[in-house]
Formats: C-alpha cells, structure tokens, sequence
C-alpha cells in the first residue's frame, strides 16, 4: 500500500470558507506558507450567534511561536464581518501529520542548494586572518538583498567564534520537526524595506543554537563536517534566493567540508587593507584551485576612514583589496575583482553590537552605502557560472 497523501492527511475537517479566506493570510512564521495549506488549521467554524471556533494544529508540542500563532489566528478571523467572537483552541500535530508536512514543504534530505535547477546563489564568505569583519560583512550583505525583497540565508559555519544571531539580535533557536529544522526568521523592518513588492526575510542557522553557549565547541575535522552537513541537509530554508556561509577564519576543516559539501558556492574574500592580511587572503582565495569553487571577489573592510577635517585615517593601510583581486586574477585565470571597500565605521560596529545591521538602521552612512553597492554587485552577477566540480582528490 503507498502512503497517504500530504493533501489526505493535511485535510481540514470543517472550515467555513469566510473564516478560510481570512486565515489564508496568516502565515506560519518559520515556514511562511499560509497555515491552511500547512494543514494547520483543524477546523473553524461559525455559529448563527457569531461566535467563530477555531482549532490549529502546531507543529510540535511547545512550539516557541505558539502565542505568535494563535495571536495572528485570532486577529484574521476577528476581522471577518459577522464575527462577534473568537475562540482558539491550539493542539498538536500527529506524527503522520508532521510526516505530510514535511512533504508538502518539500524537505528532503539532500543540499537542495545542489540541485542544477537551483536558483540559489550562494556565496562562501572566507578571510585568511580573523577579525576582519567576515561576520559584520556577511550579515550586512545579506540584510541589505533582504531589504531589497529577496528571501536569504544564512549558515553561521564559524563553528568556535559562531557570531551571526548576536549580529542579528536573534535570541531564539530553530524548531525542530522531526528531522526538519526551522530556522528563526528575522523579519526587515518596515523602515528598512526598499519599494520592491518583496517582503524580505532573513533565516538563520548557527552551531550556536545547539550547543551551550558558556561551553566551547570542542570539535575535530568530521564532527565539524557532519554539523556543516546537517545544517545544509535538515535545515529547511525553503526557496531561497541567496544563501550566504560564514566560515571560519583560514583554510581549515570546515571551509574544505563548505568546498566538498556545496562545490557550486561562490567564495568571497573579506581582508582589511593591511599587508599580513592580505597575504593569508590570497591563501585562503587560493584554495578555490584546489576545490574548483569560484571567488566572485574581493571585499576590502576596514578601509580609510574619513575624518571630521576631511582627511582619511588608514589606520590599516591602503590598497590592500585591489592588490588580493589582482593576485587572484593572476592565479585562478578570470577576473575577480574588488567588489567594494567598506570603510571603518563606528555605527557598523555599534550595529553589531546592537543586533540591528547597519544597512537597516543608517543605510546612508560610508559603510552602509558601500555594503550595499557590494550586495548589488552579487545580485546582479549571471547566474550559471557556478557549479564546477569538485576538484580534490589525492596526489
Ligand atoms: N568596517 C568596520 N568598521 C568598524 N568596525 C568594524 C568594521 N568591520 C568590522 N568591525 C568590527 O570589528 C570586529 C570584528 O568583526 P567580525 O566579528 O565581523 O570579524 P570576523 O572576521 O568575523 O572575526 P572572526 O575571525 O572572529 O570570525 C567587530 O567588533 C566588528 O564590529
Ligand atoms: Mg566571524
């Protein structure tokens, strides 16, 4: 006998079809698909009295957005006309239940990034030395494509020095669904959004959602694989249009597993402009020779600040970017250029520390404005020149 269908077993048993309207609006806030067609919505029904009964089904029993859930339930049905009342009784998915929705969702347990049918660019973001804002730059990059509408991802693989939900401000873990997980959603806010018709959203996954935070990560090269992995595998992101990794500083385990694991993701190489800088990012740029990754560029960080007289603080030095992009042109045979060279700046730094990326909150300032001239340039570069093969193999 085949298995039920999704569409069986998802079935609600009675909605009345104004209450149905009303809550094919209200999306679930992981999955952000209406909760009708999640099969979230049991039952919810009318009375001559006007009083509406409505029955949700949640994903897993103490689901961390219950309240956000049944709060978005009771104010849609509250709006349609002739209900003078709500009621919202929450339960809880069955097993079987959860298993149709994870087919309707289309999980399945393999990189969906990898698929040739993938519109996903996904971009490994690499520096050789650590500290020089491959998080601040990451994140900024990925908040300003979300501000402009696109649906992005992020994958904190930093797996000792995880750094991404501070930066974002994110204090919640994923939900688990069986062996899917969701990862939080940090919504753009309203004064952040550009005028593209897109709500944006930015989903976030970081080894410091499962691990204790005061307890350091003690991990060699196939535990650090296989979280990499799990995250690229069991993690559903849904449709995405860009997924950024943020990995480690150097060459190390987790960025060959990124190589091994995604071949077809683009490598970007933040470096400040600083000589020592430089000379490990050309390493760990190298590397693509060797996992047949693409770099797509160069991000110069912490480049010359302007100061109040109107000079230029190179507290790091100058140029540094452009030298690394021209290196890397040399050796990898196309050109890969410098993308952008973001300025110190205090309002990115004091973004970080707040959890609100400064593209969102001063888009205008020196920083802002040069982040986001680096996130055009990687929106609007042709699809279809990744996805090379993996180029390893013993010697
Ligand atoms: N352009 C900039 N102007 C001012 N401060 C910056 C800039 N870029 C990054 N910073 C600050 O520098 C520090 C290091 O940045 P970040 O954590 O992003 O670096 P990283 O390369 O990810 O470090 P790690 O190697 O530890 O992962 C942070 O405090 C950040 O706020
Ligand atoms: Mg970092």
């Amino acid at each position: 006998m085949s298995d039920p269908r999704p569409d069986d077993v998802l079935a609600s048993e009675d909605v009345h079809p104004a209450l149905r309207a009303a809550l094919d609006r209200v999306l679930d806030p992981e999955l952000r698909r209406p909760v009708t067609e999640l099969g979230m919505i049991r039952s919810a029904v009318l009375d001559d009295s006007g009083h509406a009964a409505v029955h949700v089904l949640l994903t897993i029993s103490g689901c961390p957005l219950r309240s956000t859930i049944e709060r978005d339930v009771h104010e849609a049905v509250t709006t349609v006309d002739g209900v003078r009342s709500v009621a919202v009784e929450v339960g809880v998915m069955t097993a079987e239940q959860r298993t149709a929705l994870k087919a309707r969702v289309g999980h399945t347990r393999t990189v969906p990034f990898n698929d040739p049918g993938s519109l996903t660019r996904v971009h490994a973001v690499t520096s050789g030395k650590g500290g020089v804002g491959k998080s601040t730059v990451t994140v900024n990059l990925a908040a300003a494509l979300a501000a402009r509408g696109r649906s992005v991802g992020i994958v904190d693989a930093d797996v000792h020095g995880f750094s991404v939900p501070g930066l974002l401000g994110i204090d919640r873990g994923p939900t688990q669904v069986g062996d899917m997980i969701l990862p939080p959603v940090v919504d753009v806010p309203e004064h952040a959004r550009e005028d593209t018709g897109r709500a944006g959203v930015l989903k976030v996954i970081s080894i410091g959602m499962f691990v204790d935070p005061d307890q350091p990560v003690a991990w060699r090269g196939p535990m650090l694989h296989r979280a990499v992995e799990q995250f690229l595998t069991d993690v559903h992101f849904g449709d995405l249009d860009h997924l950024f990794l943020d990995l480690p500083p150097g060459t190390g385990d987790v960025a060959i597993s990124v190589a091994q694991l995604l071949p077809s993701a683009e490598v970007l190489v933040v470096s400040t402009p600083q000589q020592a800088a430089v000379e490990i990012a050309e390493r760990s740029g190298a590397l693509a020779v060797q996992t047949g990754q693409r770099v797509a560029g160069v991000v110069e960080n912490m480049a010359g600040m302007p100061m109040p007289d109107g000079t230029l603080l190179e507290l790091f030095g100058a140029g540094g970017g452009a030298r690394i992009a021209e290196s890397l042109t040399r050796r990898l045979g196309y050109d890969v250029p410098l993308l952008g060279a973001v300025p110190l700046d205090v309002a990115l730094r004091e973004g970080g520390d707040t959890g609100r990326p400064v593209v969102w909150t001063a888009p205008d300032s020196p920083a802002a404005t040069a982040l986001r001239s680096v996130a055009d340039a990687l929106g609007s570069r042709p699809l279809g020149l990744a996805g090379r093969p993996l180029g390893l193999g013993p010697r």
